[in-house]
Order: C-alpha cells, then sequence, then structure tokens
C-alpha cells in the first residue's frame, strides 16, 4: 500500500511527517482518547494545546509528553462554561501562530434509568457534552475562518447517540447529547460549505479507557463478547482515526460520522 502510493504520488497519504508544523487544540486531553490523541499528534510533530478540568491529569501527562521532546501546552478548561472556553482560546491565539486541528472529546458519561433522571441530570449531560461540544467548535471555527489554509475539526460522539443508550452503561441523555452532537457536525459542515474547514464526527463504539473505570471485568467481557470483533476498543484505536481525519488524506471526508466501533452498528 505504501508502495503504491509512494509511486504515484497523486494521492495524499497518512505519512509519517504529516503534522510537522502543524497545532492542534485537544479537549477532554488529559485521559483515555482525548490522551492518546495528544500522544499521536505529538508523535507526528505536531504542536499541541492539551485543554481539560482535571489539572492534575494535564500537569501530568503534559509533562510526559514534554520530556519527549513534544511541543506541548497544557490549559484548564471546563467546557460547560464559556468563559473558560473563551479563555482557552484566548491562549491558542496568544500563544499558537495559527490553529490548524481541533478535536472535542471531554464529555462525561452517564448510566441512571428513565425516572432517575430529573432536569439537573439532563441539563448538565447536555451542558458538557453538546453545548460544551458546540461552543468550541464555534470558537474553532472563528479562528479558522480567518486561516488561509482552513482547518479540520473532529467531535467525538457515540455509538449510543445511533442506536440509542440503554442505561446499563450508557443512559437516554447521554444518547440523546451523542445524537446532538452528530447532528450539530452535519449542520455546521453544511454552514461551512465552500469554505477551507473541514469538520467530522467519529462514533466510537465501547472503548476501554477511564470512562468505564467503575465497570468490572465481567460486564466488560459481556460488552466485547457482544461486539463482531470480540473486543472492545482502545483509545489508540480512535487515536489512529481522529488522526487519520484531520490528515490530508482525509481531504474529500466532509460532515461526515466514522463509525469505529468493531462492527457495533452494522447498518
Ligand atoms: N469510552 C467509550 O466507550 C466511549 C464510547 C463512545 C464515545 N465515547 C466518547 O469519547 C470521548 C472520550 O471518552 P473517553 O472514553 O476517552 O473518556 P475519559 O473519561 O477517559 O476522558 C474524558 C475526559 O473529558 C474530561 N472532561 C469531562 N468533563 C469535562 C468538562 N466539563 N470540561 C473539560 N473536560 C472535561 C475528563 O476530565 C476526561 O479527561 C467522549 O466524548 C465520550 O463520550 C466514549
Amino acid at each position: 500500500m505504501k508502495d503504491a502510493a509512494t509511486m504515484s504520488g497523486t494521492y495524499a497519504t497518512f505519512s509519517d511527517d504529516s503534522f510537522a508544523g502543524r497545532s492542534v487544540l485537544i479537549t477532554g486531553a488529559a485521559s483515555g482518547m482525548g490522551l492518546e490523541t495528544a500522544r499521536a499528534f505529538a508523535s507526528k510533530g505536531a504542536e499541541v494545546v492539551m485543554a481539560d478540568r482535571d489539572e492534575a491529569g494535564l500537569k501530568r501527562y503534559g509533562a510526559e509528553l514534554r520530556s519527549g521532546g513534544a511541543a506541548v501546552h497544557t490549559v484548564t478548561v471546563d467546557v460547560s462554561d464559556q468563559e473558560s472556553i473563551d479563555k482557552a482560546f484566548d491562549y491558542c491565539d496568544a500563544n499558537l501562530a495559527r490553529l490548524d486541528n481541533v478535536v472535542t472529546c471531554a464529555a462525561i458519561i452517564t448510566a441512571k434509568r428513565i425516572f432517575e433522571q430529573d432536569r439537573a441530570h439532563w441539563h448538565r449531560v447536555l451542558d458538557v457534552n453538546l453545548l460544551g461540544t458546540f461552543f468550541v467548535v464555534q470558537g474553532a471555527v472563528k479562528r479558522m475562518l480567518d486561516n488561509p489554509d482552513g482547518g479540520n475539526i473532529v467531535c467525538i460522539a457515540s455509538d449510543a447517540g445511533v442506536h440509542g443508550g440503554g442505561g446499563l452503561i450508557a443512559d437516554t441523555a447521554y444518547a440523546a447529547s451523542k445524537a446532538g452532537t452528530l447532528s450539530m457536525v452535519k449542520s455546521v459542515a453544511r454552514e461551512l460549505a465552500g469554505k477551507k474547514i473541514r469538520i467530522n464526527a467519529l462514533n466510537p463504539g465501547p472503548t476501554d479507557s477511564p470512562m468505564h473505570s467503575h465497570i468490572d471485568q465481567s460486564l466488560k467481557d459481556r460488552i466485547a463478547g457482544n461486539l463482531p470483533m470480540r473486543r472492545m476498543g482502545r483509545p489508540e484505536d480512535m487515536a489512529a482515526a481522529i488522526m487519520f481525519l484531520c490528515s490530508d488524506a482525509a481531504s474529500f471526508t466532509y460532515g461526515a460520522a466514522l463509525d469505529v466501533d468493531g462492527g457495533s452498528m452494522f447498518r
């Protein structure tokens, strides 16, 4: 595959140096998929802004990446707070030559049954997962419209946003927030038609990250056993797909929702 690409030279490939000189802002970067994505971008030479509400995690993993020689910034942000998002973008404006890529991973998962979910619960889930994602996208678009080369945005949705969540590991509010994220991505893609900004969603299937640290191994085994690939996803699987969506190899992928789910959503 690589040889054919090298010989032809007529199409972009996901090459090793494709992110050198590029920047990325990643929310939810102190754990799981966001952290693996930060590691992946750093390993490909990108300048990385890791944003999360978890200050201790940012400190720990920011230091880890810097010690490997990566250009890494850390910014504490609560994506459910507009002022906090604005400050994170102010930081990017002040410290990056330009913002090329934005990846929204920050989210909370909840698993309540229907009569356990009150209005405050729904507000909290939507504030973080849907509004928090939208207002990060809004900040990204604002910067990228001024960038002659545009930019790439990837929003992490979920298989639960497509087929629902039944309360076992993801509830109605969570699934609705992710369905909203998918719709939001498509809507923004329509509005940005003709601009140089690509926006796409990623639908991970069940992934063994700290998000599921409260789930015991036997339930994880059951979840894995129900997947056609007979294993849960790894944060690295998602980071690889996110890198693809941000790369020139995905230059015609637009307003899409990429399923990386071990086959959980055949459709
Ligand atoms: N793990 C899965 O099975 C799975 C499946 C489908 C989709 N997803 C989605 O993938 C994304 C990444 O999930 P993960 O598994 O890596 O989870 P994770 O819990 O490991 O990481 C989520 C990160 O988001 C941060 N965060 C939460 N609320 C925040 C807020 N208000 N402001 C800023 N940061 C905040 C957390 O501190 C954490 O570092 C999420 O959007 C999640 O909904 C996960």
